[in-house]
C-alpha cells in the first residue's frame, strides 16, 4: 500500500468571537511508518460539534485548551486501513477522536477508541444519533433529569444532536414534550416528523407567551442547551421540584468575554426556588458506552428514533460548517463527509 497523505486543520490562532477562516490552516504531510503497536485510521466522518468551540480558547474549562499549532480536536469514524496490532484488524470500523484530519496513526492501548457494530446503519450515525451526542441526551435525560410519566419536558435546540434524542426518549416514556428551536422549518420537523407534542420558535418575538402556552402546567425538567432568552423565559415556568440538566449553553460560545456571560447558573442560581440543576458530562456514563451505543442504534433501526444530520462535503469545507452550526445554519448532527 502507498503511503497516504494526511490532510489536517489545525488552529493558527485564538478566534475573537465567530471563527474566521484565517484562525485556522490546512496542511498536508506525509505520515510516518507504522511503528509496532500502532495502527492507521482512514476516516470517513468528522463529528464538528459545539464544545469544540469554548476549546479554542485560551481559558481553562473542564478540557485543555487545543494549543496553536494542534489539529484541531474532535471524533471521527474511520476504518482502519493498516495495522500493526492484533487488537485492530484491516477493515474494522472505529470511532476515535482524531481531531480534523483525513487520517490518524492510533496506539492500540489509546482510550476512547471504539470499534463500531454498524448493524447496517451509516457509519455518520455513531458520531449523532448513536454516538456521543445520543448518549448525551439519552443519560442527562433519565439520569439527571429523572423523567416521570405525565410531567412536562422542555428542550432547546430541539431539532439538533442532542436534542432531538431528548425529546424523542422523552416521549416515549410517557412525557409531554416542547421543543424550543429556531424558525418554523425546524419547528415543523419537531413536531411532525419527531413526534414532539409542541415547539416553540424562539426566533418568531413571542417566546415567554408561546412558552407558556405550549406548557399550560409549567415546565417539570428542563434539558437545557443554549442558554440566554431561551433559560430566562423558562425559569419563569418551572415548577416546585423541577429539574434541570445543565448539557450546555451554545448562545455563548462565541462570546468576546466568555468568562463574563450570563449563564443558565446564574439565572437559575438566583431564583427564589431553583430548580435541582446541575452540569453533566457524557463521559460520567463512559462505562456504559458500548451498551447505550447498541440500545440507540438498535432504537434507529427500528425506526423508533429519528434523526437528521447537515453533512459538509470534504475537510476543506468544516470550517464553514462548524460557524454555520454555532448559528444555527445545520440541521440536525453536522458531520463533514471526507472523499
Ligand atoms: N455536556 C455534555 O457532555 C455535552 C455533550 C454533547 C453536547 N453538549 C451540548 O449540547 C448542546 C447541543 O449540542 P448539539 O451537538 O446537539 O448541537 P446542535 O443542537 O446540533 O447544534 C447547535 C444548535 O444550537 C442552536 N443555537 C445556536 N445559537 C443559539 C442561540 N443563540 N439561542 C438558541 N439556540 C441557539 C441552533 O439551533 P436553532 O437553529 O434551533 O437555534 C444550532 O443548530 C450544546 O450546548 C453542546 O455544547 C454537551
Amino acid at each position: 500500500m502507498s503511503t497516504p497523505t494526511n490532510t489536517a486543520i489545525t488552529l493558527k490562532q485564538r478566534p475573537n468571537g465567530e471563527v474566521r477562516d484565517d484562525d485556522f490552516e490546512i496542511k498536508q504531510s506525509s505520515l510516518p511508518e507504522l511503528q509496532d503497536g500502532e495502527f492507521l485510521i482512514e476516516n470517513k466522518y468528522l463529528s464538528l460539534d459545539p464544545y469544540m468551540r469554548p476549546r479554542m480558547n485560551d481559558m481553562q474549562g473542564y478540557m485543555d485548551p487545543v494549543g496553536i499549532g494542534e489539529v484541531m480536536v474532535g471524533e471521527a469514524v474511520g476504518e482502519v486501513i493498516a495495522s500493526k496490532t492484533d487488537a485492530y484488524q484491516v477493515g474494522d470500523v472505529v470511532t476515535a477522536y482524531t481531531g480534523w484530519q483525513t487520517h490518524y496513526i492510533a496506539k492500540a492501548d489509546e482510550p476512547m477508541i471504539y470499534k463500531v457494530d454498524a448493524k447496517g446503519l451509516p457509519l455518520s450515525v455513531f458520531l449523532g444519533a448513536a454516538g456521543m451526542p445520543g448518549r448525551t441526551g439519552y443519560f442527562g435525560l433519565t439520569e439527571v433529569g429523572k423523567p416521570k410519566e405525565g410531567e412536562t419536558l422542555v428542550v432547546s435546540a430541539a431539532s439538533g444532536a442532542v436534542g432531538s434524542l431528548v425529546g424523542q426518549v422523552a416521549k416515549s416514556m410517557g412525557l409531554r414534550v416542547v421543543g424550543v428551536a429556531g424558525g418554523e422549518e425546524k419547528c415543523r420537523y419537531v413536531t411532525d416528523e419527531l413526534g414532539f407534542d409542541a415547539c416553540v420558535d424562539y426566533k418568531a418575538g413571542n417566546l415567554d407567551a408561546d412558552l407558556a402556552t405550549a406548557c399550560p402546567n409549567g415546565i417539570d425538567i428542563y434539558f437545557e442547551n443554549v442558554g440566554g432568552a431561551v433559560t430566562r423565559a423558562v425559569a419563569k415556568l418551572l415548577n416546585k421540584g423541577s429539574r434541570v440538566p445543565v448539557c450546555g449553553y451554545v448562545s455563548a460560545y462565541n462570546s468576546e468575554d466568555i468568562a463574563n456571560v450570563e449563564t443558565p447558573f446564574h439565572v437559575f442560581g438566583a431564583m427564589p426556588e431553583p430548580p435541582e440543576h446541575r452540569f453533566f458530562l457524557v463521559t460520567e456514563w463512559q462505562e456504559q458506552h458500548g451498551e447505550a451505543t447498541a440500545l440507540l442504534a438498535d432504537k434507529i433501526k427500528a425506526g423508533e428514533i429519528q434523526y437528521r444530520e447537515s453533512v459538509a462535503e470534504g475537510i476543506d469545507n468544516a470550517i464553514d460548517a462548524f460557524r454555520g452550526m454555532l448559528k444555527g445554519k445545520n440541521f440536525g448532527k453536522q458531520v463533514v463527509k471526507l472523499a
